[in-house]
């Protein structure tokens, strides 16, 4: 991770109070020494995100999130470290130095990918528009694309060629590596006689209409592109690298972030949203290639707080419907549906019925509560009585779901009127069944302590290990809030006492760190050395299970209780991190 100067962080820290750049996403009130206010970061009906103005930190006692004003931002803008250190330097006006030599080798990789990628866009639409790219015009024009469109989306024709685009960028200056990097071309293995082995490359994209990829900032990030053959895979997508990140981008959300409609519509593909811009609706967007991603979620409500659904109208794309509803909501952005009708996408739908039409689907959408139930009402036969009671089952599980009293009401009185139900049982029902969930819930938020836990590396880190867990976050805690004490707390603790890797890792990076630079605030360099999830695991250590209140005066005792829970899990003849790698796969084998 790149190094910011100690100095500069400080100045940036001083001029971004954490309370004053929370309190731009959370209404925050003040409760006796720190603020409190409803999670950013997941769905919640009480407020247990708090900021502490003293430490310069957060915590969520529902979902775990923490960290400084940096993890903040990193969590709320869906920024890496560096960015977001520079999105809060902007935001105050700060000047950021410039940064040390790996962060600079990494920056300048990603400029000459973006760099690499608009060569070869250009690339690819000239030869669109030349006579090699004639099977790509047809196709494009078949599809009903006009001129404009084809302009406006940068749309390309990588021809049936093994190396014309190597060829191209060849000449332009670009190794092969460079192309390597930017994932333009495929790496095959060839064995040569002399049964020593060789590597070749060939172009990526061949006879496809190319889709650049292009993020919010404009920068071309990758390509789509689709087959004119009959290809198994209709659409192929660049490789991941440093710049593209499928997952966390969305197809056309350079345009749509401007949109004038205010709600940004979701639709699965790549000519959907061009079919949709190329009608007017210039809001539109597109995952690119996979599932609805809450990293996706987080981009989109960076513009907007409205989104409408209209995916395809089979099957896969109401599953898909489903999850997204949930993704969207847990951001809080407020979701319609769309279900087109008459055609199997919006692409054909447009095609067939114009922009009206489609506008009139928009005007009719339903809110996810409609569409949900809607989509059970669909599945049941009212008429039988055993039905009856299943679909009403499945109702009252979507509006156990609502936050809002007066909204679940409201849709109380639908079922009752449509069911012929009276509203008391119904009420009587929902309450129960509310009350059960809030008990699942929260039963669900411990077990997810504990997974989050393991995925840092924890491993075995189960109930029956809280007290190691324990024990292990209060050493953790002690060199947070009192490095003073880094030489005796080091002379009493060595790495080895501890038995998670997470811990252990976190550990000897503190010290290592302390011992560099004795003056810093530890809790304060967690955002620099830490993902995000793992800064909250460690807030969790000097919150909850130390709440901030281990005593300086307790290192020993803090020392001893690690080394007797250690002794325990080993007489136990339980478990090291690798002891219980081991145990892992022996319960698979046996499972076979
Ligand atoms: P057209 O046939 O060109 O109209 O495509 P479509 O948008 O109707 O395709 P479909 O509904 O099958 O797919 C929607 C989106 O899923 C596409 O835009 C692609 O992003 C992605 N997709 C479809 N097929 C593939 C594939 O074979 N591989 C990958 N990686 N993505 C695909
Ligand atoms: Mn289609």
């Amino acid at each position: 991770m790149p190094q910011f100067g100690e100095e500069f962080l400080t100045e940036l820290r001083n001029r971004c109070d954490i309370v004053s750049i929370v309190s731009r996403y959370v209404d925050l009130k003040k409760r006796s020494s720190s603020f409190v206010g409803l999670c950013p970061f997941h769905n919640e009906k009480t407020p247990s995100f708090h900021v502490h103005p003293a430490k310069q930190m957060f915590y969520c006692f529902g979902c775990h999130a923490g960290g400084d004003v940096i993890t903040f931002i990193m969590k709320s803008e869906n920024l890496t470290y560096p960015e977001a250190v520079h999105f809060l330097a902007d935001s105050v006006g700060l000047h950021v130095p410039k940064t040390t030599a790996i962060d600079s080798e990494i920056s300048s990789l990603r400029k000459k990918i973006f760099e690499m990628n608009r060569v070869a866009a250009r690339y690819f639409h000239d030869t669109l528009m030349s006579d090699a790219g004639k099977p790509g015009l047809e196709y494009l024009q078949k599809r009903a694309l006009t001129p404009q469109s084809i302009v406006r989306f940068g749309l390309g024709y990588a021809p049936e060629s093994w190396d014309s685009l190597i060829k191209y960028m060849r000449s332009q200056g670009y190794t092969d590596n460079d192309l390597k990097s930017a994932g333009l071309v495929s790496v095959s293995e060839q064995s040569g006689k002399d049964t020593s082995s060789r590597t070749r490359i060939f172009d990526k994209f061949r006879n496809r209409v190319m889709f650049p990829i292009i993020d919010y900032r404009n920068n071309i990030i990758g390509f789509g592109g689709r087959t004119l053959a009959d290809d198994p895979a209709k659409y192929l997508n660049s490789p991941e690298n440093i710049v593209f990140r499928k997952g966390e981008n969305l197809y056309a959300i350079n345009y749509a972030r401007t949109n004038k409609l205010g709600a940004l519509i979701l639709v699965e593909g790549y000519m959907d949203v061009i079919a949709l811009h190329q009608a007017g609706f210039n809001s539109a967007v597109a995952t690119l290639g996979t599932a609805l991603t809450p990293a996706q979620a987080r981009l989109m409500k960076r513009f907007t707080d409205k989104i409408i659904i209209c995916y395809d109208s089979d099957a896969a794309g109401k599953n898909a419907t489903r999850r997204a509803i949930e993704i969207l909501k847990n951001v809080d952005l407020d979701v319609k549906v769309v279900t087109v009708t008459g055609g199997k996408d919006p692409d054909e739908f447009i095609k067939a019925y114009g922009a009206d039409k489609f506008r009139a689907l928009l005007d009719g959408s339903s809110n996810d509560i409609e569409y949900k139930l809607g989509e059970i009402t669909f599945k049941y036969n009212l008429e039988i009585d055993s039905e009856k009671a299943a679909c009403v089952r499945e109702y009252l599980g979507v509006i156990a779901g609502i936050k809002n009293r007066v909204e679940r009401e409201v849709y109380i009185d639908k079922i009752a009127r449509e069911t012929g139900l009276t509203k008391e049982n119904l009420t009587a029902e929902l309450d129960t069944l509310i009350r059960r969930k809030v008990a699942e819930e929260k039963k669900n938020e411990e077990k997810k302590v504990y997974t989050s836990l393991s995925g840092t590396g924890n491993g075995y880190l189960s109930r029956k290990n809280i007290s190691v867990s324990r024990a292990e976050g209060d050493v953790i805690s002690l060199i947070l809030n009192f490095p003073q004490k880094l030489d005796e707390i080091e002379k009493l603790i060595s790495p080895d006492d501890f038995l998670t890797d997470f811990n252990k890792r976190v550990y000897t990076v503190l010290c290592e760190k302390l011992r560099e630079n004795p003056s810093s605030q530890p809790h304060l360099m967690l955002s620099s050395l830490f993902e995000p999830d793992e800064v909250g695991v460690l807030m969790g250590y000097i919150t909850e299970v130390g709440a901030f209140s281990v005593d300086g005066e307790e290192v020993r005792a803090v020392a001893d209780r690690l080394k007797a829970e250690k002794k325990k899990k080993e007489a136990a003849g339980a478990i090291s991190d690798t002891g219980f790698q081991q145990y892992l796969e022996d319960l698979k084998k046996k499972g076979k």
